[in-house]
């Protein structure tokens, strides 16, 4: 049985998963209203993938027989200066969570909780691939933002990206 403590914990990071889908449906509009529609897909895939946390989050609750409180989400930030202040928030953000992983973590290890550590693992292994992939665009972008040639093909490259939508709810 999860303590309910660690519960809370929980809790507290389904709704940041949930703010990070939020947040980056909100950059998906930008992208979209900067006439940068490859960047707008990337970001589309990016908040597919923050709705399967959340969903990976809730799944372990329901495994473990522990209830699900689902809190209000906040509005996000709508503009950005520029395309690579919004990257450079995106990436931002993903460091803030994997400071929240990092805590949530620690509290499953403080609490005896095992299988919840164990089920962190994964997070924490996701985390790394999510800094290392935002902070990837914010560089390419830093280098193509002044040229019209170079936005345009990382416009197309970041176009390519397909969501990854999970196979099985308990996945
Ligand atoms: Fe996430
Ligand atoms: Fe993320």
């Amino acid at each position: 049985m999860m303590k309910a403590e660690l519960k809370k914990a929980f809790h507290k990071q389904i709704n940041e998963e949930l703010y990070s889908a939020y947040l980056y449906a909100a950059m998906v509009n930008y992208f979209e209203e900067q006439n940068l529609a490859g960047f707008a897909t990337w970001m589309r895939a990016q908040t597919v993938e923050e709705l399967n946390h959340a969903n990976k989050l809730i799944s372990h609750l329901h495994e473990r027989g522990a209830e699900v409180k689902l809190d209000a989400i906040a509005k996000p930030t709508s503009s950005w200066k520029s395309p690579l202040a919004a990257i450079e928030a995106a990436y931002k953000h993903e460091c803030h969570i994997s400071a929240c992983i990092d805590d949530l973590y620690a509290r499953a290890t403080k609490a005896g909780d095992n299988a919840a550590a164990l089920f962190l693992n994964w997070f924490v292994t996701e985390q790394v691939e999510e800094e290392a992939s935002a902070d990837e665009v914010v560089q390419k972008l830093k280098l193509a933002q002044n040229a019209p040639g170079a936005m345009f093909m990382l416009d197309r490259e970041l176009g390519a990206r397909t969501p990854t939508f999970p196979t099985g709810a308990a996945e």
